[in-house]
This record gives C-alpha cells, structure tokens and sequence, in this order.
C-alpha cells in the first residue's frame, strides 16, 4: 500500500471517526474510506445449484442448461467421487472435477479451496476436454488452497470401508480420508504442491505417518516417498498454469460484474451436516458449502436452486423409506438408466419423497427447485408421493435426524393418477399432459418454492424454463 494512502486512511478512520463520536454522532467511519474498501456492482446474478435428494438429481444437465447465462462457472466442494453427465449433439460427457458447464463457449471454470483434488483424474480430465476442443489452458483454473488426494487416502477409503460394520458404501476414491486430513490440519494443498522446498517435507511425513498407520492397522504394504514425490511433482509441474489464488479471481470477476454459477455435487441427504449421517459424504453439499469453499461471503449469492428428480434415487448404503419393491426398481432403473455415473453401481430407485425434498428447500434456502425426469414417469398407471413418514402410531412431517428411526419408518403415500404419455417432447408447462401438470403443481405445493425448470430425457434441448431464471 503507498504510503500517501496509509496515512490518509489512518487519519480518517481516527481522527474524524473519534470527532464525530465526540459530537454524539454515530456516523464512526469516515466516507472516504469507501475509495479503498469500494462495494460491489449487484447487477449481477450468482446462482448456487444444489442437489436436493440424495446425489445424482440430474444436476449436470441443469447446469448445462443453465450455465449458458453465466460467466464463471465453481465446483466448491466434493471430488471425482462425483459424475456429472452432460449430452450435447448425441455425445456424452461425465464431468466428475471440472465444472459441468465448460461444454459452453468462452466460460471459466473454478475448482474451488473446498474441493479435494486427485491431480491424475483432473489431468486425464483435462485431456478428454481438450479432445473436445475445449481451450483447457483458458479455462480450467484451480484453487491454490483445495487439499490434494494421495493413493494412500484411496487406500485407507477401501480398507477402512471394508473394515466397517455398517458399511456407508463409498466410492473408493480417497474422498473422506483426504477431508479428515485436511480437518486434521495435516492435509497437502495446491500451493504446497507448487512449493519445491515444502512440498517434499510435507510429503515425507505424510507418506511416514500413514506407512505406520496402515501397517498398524490393516497390514497393509507402504507407499514410496520417492515414487509419489517424483509422480506429483510431475503433477504439480503440469497443473501450475491453472494454479489461482481462488478468492482473488472470483473477487475480480464479480467486480467485473461477471456471473456466477456455484455447482454443488452429491446432494444434501449426503452433506456431511445435513444428511443422513453417517451415510454421508465427507463434504458440504449444501448451499452453504459455495461460500466456505470457494471463499465467498453468503451476501455474494442471490439465488439458490435445488434439483429433485420426479422421483428419489440413492447409491450406497443407508436408510431409504420410499425405495421401490424388487420389479418397480429394475423397471425404473432400466428406463432411468440409473446407474452411478462414477462407479456404475446400480442406484437404488424410490416414490418421489417430499420430507427430504423439503428439508433440502430449507436447508439450502431455494428459491426454487428444477425437476428433472419426469419422462422416466411417463409408463405409470398411477405415481406416489410421500408426504409423511408412520412410526407405530405417530406420524412424523419432519426429516429425523435419528437414522435408527428413519429405518423403520413407513412412508405415508398420496397417490395421484398417472398421464400414460409420453412428455419428451414438451417445450412448455402447458404441453404436458393434465396429469403430469397435476403432480408438478402438487410438489410444488408440497416443497413450498415454485417450479423453475423441468427436464423430459437427456438431451439439452429436452428442458424448459418456467417464468424468468
Ligand atoms: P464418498 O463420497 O466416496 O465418501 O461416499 C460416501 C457416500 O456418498 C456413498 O454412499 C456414495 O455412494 C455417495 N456418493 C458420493 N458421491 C456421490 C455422487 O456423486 N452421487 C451419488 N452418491 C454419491
């Protein structure tokens, strides 16, 4: 800072602040000061989207639609645990660290401080998008403060998995490990990657303690130092130009007045907080998570909108109370083509559940919710919703927080008349059949937010917006 400032700004904030509040006035800080700490524009529009259920709500296609209006486009918080799937043109694209709007010309993608990184997935991901002639040099920036994965948090993730009683069913990718190392403050970061002195030292030690760990616990063989810090500098060599100071570049792209799309991964019933703990992933997934892990403040934000799909998927394992009798699911599954999109396990398909779909709203603080899938419905003599949940004799309207009592739970149903018709050629609200408007009306009503956004099969153009987004 010049020295003509400092001194100006010192003798502002003391010397006026003091003779004003010796007045009796309250006026303490001096109006030139607003020349150093200058507000932002708020012509902008910076969008969070969530997953309202249970991960995998169709997020992928919803930003893609939606990025089209943004500038800046930040993953804030899980990894390559997740699998965003994008169609354009008949091609699929599964996004599982980038971005998921990137597809679209001249956008910028952030992976933000929150974010746990495996640098061999990102890069391999970075390939495939340069393949897709996507200017990957321009367009994928990396916090410098998001913590890295290592193969041995992919390997204490399986042995401890398998070591569990009641298994959470994770995806093997070294994400909870990575997040205890990073809450137990002995994490790597991106920085310390780009650091040739303190990368190596930080990396012995790590590689030390969990050797000891692993052979302690599981008797498992040790990692090399040497190989992993050849293979990571390697790494930290190719992933330097993408390298930003995370809170810098989001600052100035909003004082350029530059739009934001904040793009949760998994879904809330898996934030860490939020969800159906401990069947969880390691991660805030929900809107709050966009400001802690992109650093952001919650005043930067202006809309929250969570996904649900028109009915309830999960993958792992866990209470689910609206889950599918044996051949509802394989139908469902089948015409959903619901399996995880990172590992291929088969998700498990459930009745559309409106206590966790609302608990989602209000967590989050949506403005509004996109529906995806709808047409997955279409076959349905007759679609449920849940709308309660019967423990013994008392019915409960609130999420639980008790997973022993979610388990035994029984849903409590309403049940609407299916439309029978095909819905994947509907451009708007009115297009769809009465009882498919019916049902929507009826989340509506149930989730307390309106409808923004419907989605009717994979490809881009099967979506439309409802009123002004
Ligand atoms: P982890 O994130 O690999 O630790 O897995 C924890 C739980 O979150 C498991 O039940 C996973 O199946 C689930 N999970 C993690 N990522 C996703 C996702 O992107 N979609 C759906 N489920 C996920």
């Amino acid at each position: 800072m010049p020295n003509s400032l400092r001194s100006r700004q010192r003798s502002n904030s003391l010397g006026r602040g003091a003779r004003g509040a010796g007045r009796g006035t309250t006026k303490a800080f001096p109006v030139s000061l607003s020349h150093v700490c200058r507000p932002l524009p708020r012509r902008h529009k910076n969008l969070v989207i969530v997953g309202a259920q249970w991960g995998d709500e169709g997020k992928g296609k919803i930003i893609d639609v939606l990025s089209e209006d943004a500038d800046i486009l930040v993953r804030y918080q899980g990894g390559h645990n997740a699998g965003h799937t994008v169609i354009v043109d008949g091609h699929e694209f599964i996004f599982h660290l980038i971005p998921s709007g990137l597809l679209h010309k001249h956008k910028v993608g952030l992976i933000g401080n929150g974010v746990v990184v495996d640098p061999e997935a990102l890069i391999n991901e970075m390939d495939r998008l340069q393949a897709r002639g996507v200017d990957v040099r321009r367009a994928v920036k990396l916090s410098d403060q998001a913590h890295l994965i290592f193969p041995y948090h992919k390997r204490l993730d399986i042995v401890e998995e398998a070591g569990r009683t009641g298994r959470i069913g994770t995806t093997g990718r070294g994400i909870g490990p990575c997040y205890v190392d990073k809450i137990a403050r002995s994490g790597i970061r991106v920085a310390d990657l780009c650091d040739a002195e303190e990368f190596p030292i930080k990396l012995r030690a790590c590689v030390e303690e969990k050797n000891r760990l692993l052979k302690a616990l599981y008797d498992e063989p040790p990692f090399s130092y040497d190989e992993l810090l050849a293979r990571y500098s390697a790494y930290g060599k190719r992933l330097a130009p993408h390298v930003v100071n995370g809170v810098r570049f989001l600052r100035d792209a909003m004082a350029q007045g530059k739009r934001i799309l904040f793009e949760g991964a998994q879904g809330t019933l898996l934030d860490i907080d939020h969800g159906t703990y401990p069947y969880v992933t390691s991660s805030n997934a929900t809107a709050g998570g966009a400001c802690t892990g992109a650093g952001v403040a919650p005043t930067a934000i202006d809309r929250v909108i969570g996904v649900v799909k028109a009915y309830t998927t999960r993958v792992g394992e866990g209470p689910f109370p609206t889950e599918f009798p044996p051949v509802l699911m394989e139908r469902i599954r089948a015409k959903g083509k619901e399996f995880g999109a990172t590992t291929g396990r088969p998700r498990r398909c459930g009745w559309f559940d409106a206590l966790i779909a609302r608990h989602a709203v209000w967590v989050n603080g949506c403005d509004a919710v996109a529906v995806t899938k709808l047409d997955v419905l279409d076959e349905m003599d007759t679609v449920q919703i849940c709308v309660g949940y019967r423990d013994g004799k008392k019915t409960i309207h609130d999420f639980p927080s008790n997973m022993r009592l979610l388990s035994r739970c029984q849903p409590v149903y309403e049940s609407l008349p299916g439309w029978r018709t095909p819905t994947g050629d509907a451009a708007a609200f009115d297009e769809l059949p009465p009882a498919a408007q019916r049902y929507l009306k009826r989340l509506e009503a149930l989730l307390e937010v309106p409808i923004c956004l419907i989605s009717t099969g994979s490809k881009r153009e099967q979506a439309f917006k409802i009123g002004r987004w």
